[in-house]
């Protein structure tokens, strides 16, 4: 039934497509109750110090200003990172800036942490309190105009002015769309930028698919040692390997062709906190590959578009007959 729906809505401009499903189905979320005894996998695990509903979540950059919190409990989620929060409100890069790729099943996007700042988001997850059920991690930006030598500084505007609001926060050093951001992935950028960062919410770091296998050893050699509670692996992919070779450099990649790259990648690094694999989930089977692979969670964008909305329910129902 998606299907049909599906290309429908893949007759329209992709970012207009996900402002108007978003605004719909906020609307609609009033009748989310109904949709419980279908959606709702209760399937609880604990990954650091923090206990999920399940093991299913949607990624970063969906819901860049917290506005789908209960569309995304509705649908069986048992977390969402919103965001990614910048300190103040930016417009990003100019539009159109999502493209779908449905020959790859994939989307290109330079987005550019286009969000309505963290004075407002705050204030919405802040409505959400003691309301909600799933757990909500912040995703953390820093200003397109922030010198990259004071990215600390926005980072810990952002973690201090939703501590009392969310369950964890993502350090976002990943993302292609920011100029210079992915240098703060750099063993010593992140050392220096880790240790000036306080934070009294259980922290994940989202890392790029595209850095050699050394710095990841290092990365998961470390992790313990920085504090953090968990590595999402992965954001999009600025690389352009066949069959990507013909796509606009412009932007990262998600969808299918992050998947057989990351299970290969978790395949082989062994990191000393749990992993959060993110990337090319469209049904079950993927889910429990990253699984195997070692994730303790999973979360979703691009299938969300291309699978739909029963995506969530499907790959937690999955993931909890997969065992403990
Ligand atoms: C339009 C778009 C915007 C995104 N924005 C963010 C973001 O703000 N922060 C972030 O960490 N990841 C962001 N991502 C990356 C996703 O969270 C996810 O890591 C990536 O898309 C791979 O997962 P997928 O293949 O399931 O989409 C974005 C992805 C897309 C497609």
């Amino acid at each position: 039934m998606y299907g049909l729906l599906r290309k429908l809505l893949f007759a329209f401009d992709a970012e207009s497509v996900h402002e108007w499903v978003l605004q719909i189905t906020c609307r609609l979320q009033p009748l989310g109750l109904l949709l419980r005894p279908l959606t709702q996998v209760s399937d609880p695990v604990t990954v650091g110090s923090l206990q999920f509903p399940n093991r299913v979540g949607l990624a970063a950059g969906f819901d860049k200003n917290a506005r789908w919190i209960g569309v995304a409990e509705a649908l069986g989620f048992g977390h969402i990172e919103v965001g990614a929060v910048t300190p103040r409100a930016q417009p990003g890069h100019p539009r159109p800036r999502i493209f779908r790729l449905p020959q790859h099943g994939a989307l290109r996007n330079r987005m550019g942490f286009n969000n309505e700042g963290l004075e407002v988001i705050a204030r919405r997850l802040r409505g959400w309190q003691g309301r909600r059920r799933i757990k909500v991690g912040v995703n953390l930006g820093k200003n397109a105009d922030t010198p990259l030598d004071q990215a600390g500084l926005d980072y810990q505007k952002v973690i201090d002015g939703c501590a009392s609001v969310c369950d964890f926060y993502t350090l976002n050093v990943s993302s292609p769309n920011t100029e210079g951001l992915r240098s703060l992935s750099q063993v010593d950028q992140l050392d220096a930028l880790l240790r000036q960062l306080r934070w009294s919410r259980p922290l994940w770091l989202k890392l790029s698919p595209d850095e050699d296998m050394d710095a990841y050893r290092q990365i998961a050699a470390k992790a313990r040692d920085w504090g953090l509670e968990g590595v999402v692996f992965s954001n999009t992919t600025a690389r352009r390997d066949p069959p990507l070779d013909q796509v606009d450099a412009l932007g990262g990649i998600s969808g299918r062709p992050l998947l057989k790259r990351n299970l290969e990648v978790l395949g082989q690094i062994q990191f000393s906190v749990p992993v959060i694999g993110v990337g090319g989930i469209f049904e079950a089977a993927d889910g429990l590959a990253y699984r195997r692979a070692g994730a303790s969670l999973i979360q979703i964008y691009t299938g969300m578009i291309y699978a739909g909305p029963a995506l969530p329910s499907r790959l937690a129902r999955a993931l909890r007959k997969d065992g403990p």
